[in-house]
């Protein structure tokens, strides 16, 4: 399928059903979006949104988080876990706060403390509307099903590869549509357990599909 094609499909499924309601969409500022993405790195959409509702009102811009104690940034993460997400966006907020101005280019976003490629991408995208990919946990496993990567997708070979299709199939137009979309693919239709091929925009020419490896791909990590 051409790039062109995927993300018309993408596309078109996302204005049917694709998650438009989510507390960071409206209105998705790079600071809100920055906050839900880290939020979003290890936790569930459903377990996050209480909590980003609570942290954006307590913090309602770049300022408030810089100028907030830590250990009251912490003592609203509690029970998110992974806390060192949380010293890092308070980290984060200091340096961007005296930066003036929010970052929006992969170099300076990667350079801050607890933001990653994928992260990166996911702000620059979504805030933005920059082409920049992303390659979260969903995307990885739409992607190696799609076309049917082998092999752990956490080795650097595989992850290369990985990096480059999701590159490919990026557009230039409604970006930030097409990162949530096929973050939501993953995260509703190409589940791990459950996959939904028969209602997936993709199934047409999904490789994992054809070779009736949808179950087996991604491959987990060897042991
Ligand atoms: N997981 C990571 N980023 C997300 C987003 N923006 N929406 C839903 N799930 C996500
Ligand atoms: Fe995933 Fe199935 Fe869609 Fe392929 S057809 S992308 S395996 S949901």
């Amino acid at each position: 399928m051409s790039p062109i094609a995927f993300q018309q499909n993408l596309l078109n499924w996302f204005d049917q059903s694709g998650r438009k309601d989510l507390p960071w969409q409206h209105p998705a500022t790079a600071y809100r979006v920055w906050i839900s993405e880290i939020m979003l790195q290890q936790t569930q959409v459903v377990t996050v949104i209480p909590y980003f509702n609570k942290f954006v009102q307590q913090y309602p811009d770049i300022q408030a988080l810089a100028n907030a104690p830590l250990d009251e940034v912490l003592s609203l993460w509690a029970g998110l876990g992974y806390y060192a997400r949380a010293r890092n966006l308070h980290k984060t907020a200091i340096i961007i706060n005296q930066a003036k101005h929010f970052p929006d280019s992969l170099e300076k976003l990667v350079a801050l403390p607890g933001i990653g490629l994928s992260t990166a991408g996911a702000i620059l995208s979504i805030a933005f509307n920059k082409s920049q990919a992303i390659l979260d946990g969903n995307v990885r496993r739409v992607l190696a099903r799609f076309q049917a990567i082998q092999g752990w997708t956490g080795g650097s070979e595989v992850n290369k590869q990985l990096w480059e299709i999701s590159t490919q199939y990026t557009p230039t137009t409604r970006v930030a549509d097409y990162t949530q979309a096929i973050m939501d693919l993953g995260a509703t239709l190409c589940t791990r357990a459950k996959p939904k091929c028969t209602v997936c925009p993709l199934q047409s020419d999904c490789l994992a599909l054809q070779l009736k490896q949808v179950h087996e791909l991604p491959t987990p990590k060897p042991r």
